[in-house]
């Protein structure tokens, strides 16, 4: 165990985390509404993530800059920064999506602006390693989930090459950069309870928070109580190929008390996407 232990470590500290930068423009013409294969559910799911990221990558900003005076490993120190390159460049770049967004009717930069005040609150009521806690959390979903995305050509059929491009870029940078906040958080101290409780708690705010935006933007499209768009949604979350059983592995994975991000050593993902990098260049 403790050989695997010192194997994610060594693998985490020879991550090299560089910040890209990219230029998607979405325009109303020539893109379908439903851009994810023409499934309505699979669409908006993504939509309502996307509303989500600005915001919520601020947060993770914030709560390694908060701590990382802790941090005395110039390595750590280095990937920091390409923590906070590639996070900026993500909420900056879902937020043109979230324009346009926007334009096609849904309320997005609505969905932002009440992200905006519970950072405020989050920022105000909760401590930093609390926060950090969140982060680390987070950071643990959006990798599995970037890594579900990466493996399983089922979960991109069919999708647009132009929100493609997107959606595999952050994929790709999710993975890159897995460990920071972790690795942060277990330099600042940070223990295994407020860990796990902070697990607890995002999964359920994490679904609550998507389920309820997605809702809201199906009820706008009039889709809210389509039999067809329930089937899509059983599908994707617990069908052969579903969300939920490609993930679930993972996801307790966190639960561990030895648990490190680099456990899962998905490095050759980056290594083919690197090579491929032309095509999912934005385009
Ligand atoms: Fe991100
Ligand atoms: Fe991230």
């Amino acid at each position: 165990m403790i050989n695997k232990q010192r194997a994610a470590l060594e693998i985490s500290r020879q991550m090299n985390i560089p910040g890209r930068k990219m230029d998607f423009e979405f325009d109303l013409e020539n893109l379908p509404r439903y851009w994810h294969g023409g499934d309505i559910f699979k669409s908006t799911y993504n939509n309502a993530l996307s509303c989500l990221f600005p915001e919520g990558e601020r947060m993770f900003i914030d709560a390694v800059r908060d701590n990382q005076h802790h941090v005395k490993d110039e390595q750590l120190l280095l990937q920091v920064k390409g923590f906070i390159k590639q996070e900026a460049i993500h909420g900056h770049e879902h937020a043109q999506f979230n324009k346009y967004l926007d334009r096609l009717g849904y309320p997005a930069s609505k969905v932002e602006a009440f992200e905006k005040k519970e950072k405020v609150l989050m920022k105000k009521y909760l401590p930093a390693i609390g926060r950090l806690a969140i982060t680390s959390a987070v950071e643990h979903f959006t990798a599995i989930m970037a890594h579900d995305l990466l493996t399983n050509p089922k979960s991109s059929e069919g999708v647009d090459e132009k929100f493609k491009a997107l959606w595999m870029w952050h994929a790709v940078e999710e993975t890159e950069h897995k460990a920071v906040a972790f690795d942060v958080y277990q330099q600042a101290g940070g223990g295994y309870v407020r860990r796990i409780i902070a697990m607890m708690i995002v999964t359920l705010m994490f679904c609550i928070r998507v389920s309820t935006v997605q809702a809201i933007f199906l009820w706008k499209d009039g889709k809210l109580f389509s039999p067809k768009v329930w089937m899509q949604g059983i599908k994707m979350y617990f069908g052969k190929n579903g969300l939920v059983k490609n993930i679930w592995r993972d996801y307790v994975d966190y639960y561990r008390p030895s648990f490190h991000p680099w456990d899962h050593d998905n490095r050759e993902l980056l290594a083919q996407w690197i090579e491929q990098g032309q095509s999912y260049k934005a385009v």
